[in-house]
C-alpha cells in the first residue's frame, strides 16, 4: 500500500527543485533588491531550496562575488518576510556569484557561460539554470541574442533545463507583445518561458478558484441571474516613487490593468477547469479574455485620471505633473475606470467595472461581487431604506480575507433591516503566514510549474482589450483628481448613469 505521506502527487508536501542556478539580470534594480533576493532568502529559510543552489548576478558593475554578496545580504535583511537567521544566510553566502559587464559585451556573456559551466564541478549543478529578466523591456532582445549566441538558452547543450523569466510589461501593445513573444520563443522553447504577473502569486488570488470551485455555496449564484455587477478595485496610496521614466511612458492601463486586473477578472469569471493543471486553467482563462467586450462609447465608459496635489495619510503630496522627471504637459494617466462586459451565457448583461489608481486614499485591492436585490421585499419601505445589495468581497490585500454582506434585522421591537458583514480573515483563520507572491513564483520557476504564469495567448488577448482604449485616449487629457480622493468625478458619473455607485473599500 502506498504511504500517503510519500505520495509524489500529494501537493501538500513541500517540493524542492533540482540543483540549479538563478541568474538575475538587473541585480542592482528595485525589483531584485526588494523582491527577488529577499524571496530567495525566505525560500532558503523555509528549507525549500536544494543544497546545490547558486544566485548569479549580472550587471554593469566592477564587483567581486563578495561585493554582490554584501548587496544581497543588505537587501535580504531589509526586505525578507521571514525572520533573519545568520546561519541561513551563511549557507547562501557561499553560493553567490557575480559577473560584471554590459548587455552588448560578448566577453561578459562568455564569462557567464563559463561560470555556469563551472558550477557542474564546483556545486554539483548539472546545467539547470533560470534566467530572470529584471531589466527594461528594451534590453530584452540584446540579452536574448547573447543567450542564444553563447548556447546558454539551449537545453540540449547545457545538459539540464534552461528557463527564462520575463517581467511585465510584455510589450506596449498587441503588435509589440507579438514581436516579443516570437523573439523569446525562438530563443527558448515555449514551455521554458515564464511570464510573471505577480498578482497570480498572491495567496488571496489563488484562493479565488478555491472559493469558487471547492464550495457548493457560491457557484449556483455566480451568474447573470443573480449577479448585478462586479467591481474590481486596485487602489494605491503611493505615487510613482522613483519610476518616473518607466511610468510616464506606460500609464495605469498598461501598468496594471492589462495584466493584474484582467487576470483578476478572468479568475472571477472563468468556468470550472477540467483539472487544476496549467493547461486546463489557461484554457478557461483564455475563453474569458476572448469574450470580453468593450463599451460602445469608450469616451464615457473608460475614464482616465491624473492626480493633482493633495493630502494622503496626513501628508501633503505633489501632483503627478510636479513629480521629479515628469514632463509638465504629460497626459499619462494615473487612474483608470473601465466598464467591460463578458459575452457568454453566464455573464451577458453583467457589467464588470474595473478601476485602478495611484494616490487614492488607501491601499486596497478587492473583487466585489454585487448581487441583485431580492425580487420582492415583504417589509415596509422604511424598514429596508438602508438595505443595499448583498455582496461577496474578496479582499486581495491588505486585511486578506473574504466578506459576505447581507441584510439583518436591527435588534429591537421595530422591524428595521440593515446590512451587516460576515468576515473571514486569513490572520485569524490560519496560523500559517502567507508567502510573498515572488517567493511562490520564484519557487515555481525552479520547479518548472507553470500553473501561475500567463501564457503568450493570454498576454496577447489582454492587449486586444487595452489597445482600443489607448487609441481612443490618444491626444486627450486625463481628468484631474486630487491626491487622496477616490479618482475623478467622471468615474462616479459613469456608474451613476447606470444607477450604481462605487464601493468605498
Ligand atoms: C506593479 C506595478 O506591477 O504592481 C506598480 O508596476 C504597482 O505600479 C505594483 O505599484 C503593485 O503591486 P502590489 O503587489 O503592491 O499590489
Amino acid at each position: 500500500m502506498t504511504n500517503p505521506l510519500r505520495d509524489p502527487q500529494d501537493r501538500r508536501l513541500p517540493r524542492i527543485p533540482e540543483p540549479c542556478a538563478l541568474v538575475i539580470f538587473g541585480v542592482t534594480g528595485d525589483l531584485a533588491r526588494k523582491k527577488l533576493i529577499p524571496a530567495v532568502y525566505d525560500l532558503a529559510n523555509r528549507g525549500l531550496l536544494p543544497p546545490g543552489f547558486v544566485i548569479l548576478g549580472f550587471a554593469r558593475r566592477d564587483w567581486t562575488d563578495g561585493d554582490f554578496e554584501q548587496l544581497a545580504r543588505a537587501a535580504a535583511r531589509e526586505h525578507s518576510r521571514t525572520p533573519w537567521r545568520e546561519e541561513v544566510w551563511a549557507r547562501l553566502a557561499g553560493n553567490i556569484k557575480f559577473v560584471g559587464g554590459s548587455f552588448e559585451d560578448d566577453a561578459a556573456f562568455d564569462r557567464l557561460a563559463a561560470c555556469l559551466n563551472d558550477l557542474r564541478t564546483s556545486h554539483g549543478i548539472p546545467g539547470n539554470a533560470a534566467f530572470y529578466f529584471s531589466i527594461p523591456p528594451s534590453t530584452f532582445p540584446t540579452v536574448l541574442k547573447q543567450l542564444d549566441r553563447t548556447g546558454m538558452s539551449d537545453n540540449t547543450r547545457s545538459g539540464g533545463w534552461r528557463r527564462v523569466v520575463v517581467e511585465k510589461p510584455f510589450g506596449s501593445d498587441l503588435n509589440s507583445a507579438r514581436e516579443l513573444n516570437q523573439l523569446v520563443d525562438t530563443v527558448f522553447t515555449p514551455e521554458d518561458v515564464f511570464r510573471i504577473d505577480h498578482y497570480l502569486g498572491k495567496e488571496t488570488v489563488q484562493n479565488i478558484l478555491a472559493l469558487r470551485f471547492a464550495n457548493a455555496l457560491f457557484e449556483p449564484v455566480w451568474n447573470s441571474h443573480y449577479v448585478d455587477s462586479v467591481q474590481i478595485t486596485m487602489a494605491e496610496d503611493v505615487g510613482i516613487g522613483s519610476r518616473a521614466g518607466f511610468y510616464d511612458s506606460v500609464g495605469a492601463a498598461r501598468d496594471v490593468v492589462q495584466n493584474h486586473l484582467l487576470q483578476l477578472l478572468t479568475l472571477t469569471a472563468m468556468e470550472e477547469p477540467t483539472s487544476f493543471d496549467a493547461e486546463a486553467i489557461r484554457t478557461e482563462k483564455l475563453k474569458v479574455l476572448k469574450a470580453i467586450t468593450l463599451p460602445k462609447d469608450i469616451s464615457r465608459h473608460a475614464i482616465r485620471g491624473q492626480y493633482t496635489q493633495g493630502w494622503v495619510a496626513g501628508q501633503r503630496v505633489p501632483g503627478y505633473l510636479e513629480e521629479p522627471n515628469i514632463p509638465p504637459d504629460s497626459t499619462t494617466e494615473t487612474y483608470v475606470a473601465i466598464r467591460l462586459g463578458i459575452q457568454n451565457r453566464r455573464w451577458a448583461g453583467v457589467p464588470f467595472y474595473i478601476r485602478a489608481g495611484k494616490r487614492l486614499p488607501r491601499r486596497v485591492t478587492e473583487i466585489a461581487v454585487l448581487f441583485k436585490k431580492a425580487p420582492h421585499l415583504p417589509f415596509d419601505a422604511s424598514a429596508v431604506e438602508s438595505l443595499g445589495n448583498n455582496q461577496l468581497v474578496i479582499r486581495v490585500q491588505p486585511d486578506e480575507g473574504v466578506t459576505l454582506k447581507f441584510g439583518s434585522k436591527v435588534p429591537g421591537t421595530a422591524m428595521e433591516l440593515r446590512d451587516i458583514a460576515m468576515d473571514f480573515l486569513y490572520g485569524e483563520a490560519f496560523t500559517e503566514a502567507s508567502p510573498e507572491a515572488y517567493e511562490r513564483l520564484v519557487l515555481d520557476v525552479l520547479l518548472g510549474d507553470k500553473t501561475l504564469f500567463p501564457n503568450s495567448a493570454e498576454v496577447e488577448e489582454s492587449w486586444r482589450v487595452i489597445d482600443p482604449l489607448e487609441e481612443c485616449w490618444a491626444g486627450t487629457k486625463p481628468h484631474p483628481y486630487r491626491a487622496g480622493e477616490w479618482g475623478p468625478k467622471a468615474a462616479d458619473e459613469m456608474l451613476a448613469s447606470e444607477g450604481r455607485v462605487w464601493r468605498r473599500p
